[in-house]
């Protein structure tokens, strides 16, 4: 017999990347939410400057979303993904494919950013095969990358954490240096001006390990979850060059990015370079429902349609890739992106944001300021000995002063959803600013 009689508490509950002893101690609950706001457990407003986790970029319980999720839960719920289909998830993929830069026309569906980064290292092994280039087995990630928590995507990933505890991780992986140069290019407007001879890394690795090993590089065009890290000027570009010099797959992290992040569809199509693949998820439907994709050139597509045609030709897939609800979630947060021309909007915002962002700049420990598009970063000088102590501070501070903000590390992250007005960019300022002022 099932007992529930237990009172509710918070203990059974591991939370991710949480400080749980310290949540459950003083928990930080929201329990509704509406356009730029959440609403905590005590009843008062929190404004969301970091669109929940970098997702909600079309602002909260949208009507259009929230209607076309319930219409698809009460006609069709659920649909096997393997060898049958259903219309909306062809429609979906067109027309994720038409936000992509020319050429990548074809997207596989996962269900989160990590199966997506999971994904596309797997298509790049499987490529190379199929093109009878086997030998091309390595590859290369970047120092403070995050491409989510599976065992890919942390052994490609550097974040230290996230990876050290994890065993040897896969084999055959590489690093290209992370680019953030704080000596020269602290408080840069946009891209920075130094770190473009970064990317020739890759050419010293190409040396070291035998180009002809390599299957690919996945990079973050702006690292998020590391703290926001721009690319210096010219950097993707010359790592672009060096992959098709090399014959190495690019792929283009771009969960974060993607989806009007930067004012544009796609990073790839902000910063104008055509990666072979990119990874996306959270904007896909809004955050609403857990939904990624892998987008694919044509020429990496064509290379695993060949054999008989009753054979599968790619072996990997996930029960609820592309289901219709995440379908549904994904077509109508597409079109309230189109139709309130939510990509221009958050592009008209930038210069606002930028000159509001850097006017943190003289604030106590305030070592760094950057931002492109509608993201933006404040990095804090750490306390010594306690990395990561003045910046969650700062996030709980600001949380109990009616802020939501990421912190990670020392760094505090914004990303505000991209229907943000300027008097709510202001509020962001106002808050932050106090809390900043008061940090010890
Ligand atoms: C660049 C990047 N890749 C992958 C992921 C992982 O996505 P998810 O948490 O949906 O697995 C994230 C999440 O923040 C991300 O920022």
């Amino acid at each position: 017999m099932l007992d529930f009689s237990r009172p509710n508490d918070l203990s059974a509950c591991w939370m991710p990347f949480t400080a749980n002893r310290q949540f459950k101690k003083s928990p930080r609950m929201l329990v509704e939410a509406d356009g730029m706001y959440y609403t905590s457990g005590t009843g008062s407003k929190v404004i969301d400057s970091s669109s929940g986790l970098w997702c909600v970029n079309a602002g909260h319980k949208n009507p259009k979303i929230v209607e076309a999720i319930q219409n698809q839960v009460s006609e069709l719920d659920y649909c096997p993904s393997f060898q049958i289909g259903h219309p909306k998830v062809f429609e979906l993929a067109t027309k994720v494919v038409d936000l992509a830069p020319v050429g990548i026309d074809h997207v596989i569906f996962t269900n989160s950013g990590s199966e997506a980064v999971d994904s596309a290292l797997k298509i790049a092994l499987g490529y190379h095969r199929a093109k009878g280039q086997g030998e091309r087995t390595r590859l290369i990630g970047r120092e403070r990358g995050y491409h989510g928590v599976n065992f890919g995507g942390i052994s490609v990933g550097g974040i230290v954490n996230n990876r050290k505890v994890f065993g040897s991780l896969l084999t055959g992986v590489d690093h290209l240096r992370h680019t953030h140069m704080l000596e020269k290019n602290a408080f840069s407007k946009g891209q920075p001006e130094h770190g473009c001879e970064l990317a020739e890394d890759l050419e010293r690795l190409c040396a070291l390990h035998g180009a002809e090993t390599i299957a690919a590089v996945i990079i973050e065009p702006v690292a998020g979850s590391t703290g926001v890290l721009i690319p210096p000027k010219g950097y993707l570009e010359r790592i672009r060059e060096i992959c098709t010099k090399y014959g190495i797959l690019l792929i283009f992290d771009e969960v974060i990015t993607g989806f009007g992040r930067l004012g544009e569809s796609f990073a790839s199509v902000y910063y104008d370079i055509t990666p072979d693949m990119i990874t996306c998820a959270k904007g896909l439907t809004n955050g609403i429902i857990p939904m990624g994709g892998v987008l694919v050139s044509k020429e990496i597509h064509d290379a695993f349609m060949t054999g008989p045609e009753y054979l599968i030709e790619l072996y990997h897939g996930y029960t609820y890739s592309g289901n219709p609800v995440s379908c549904a979630a994904g077509l109508a947060t597409l079109s309230v992106y189109a139709e309130e021309g939510l990509f221009e909007r958050a592009k008209e915002l930038s210069p606002y944001w930028e000159e509001l962002i850097h006017s943190f700049k003289g604030l106590p420990h305030v070592i760094d300021i950057r931002n492109e598009g509608l993201v933006g970063a404040v990095e804090l000088e750490a306390i010594p000995g306690s990395p990561g102590k003045r910046g969650f501070e700062v996030f709980v501070e600001a949380f109990n002063q009616g802020l939501l903000a990421r912190a990670t590390g020392d760094i505090i992250a914004m990303s505000p959803p991209l229907i943000a007005e300027k008097s709510h960019l202001d509020e962001i300022r106002t808050i932050l600013e106090s809390v900043l002022k008061k940090a010890n």
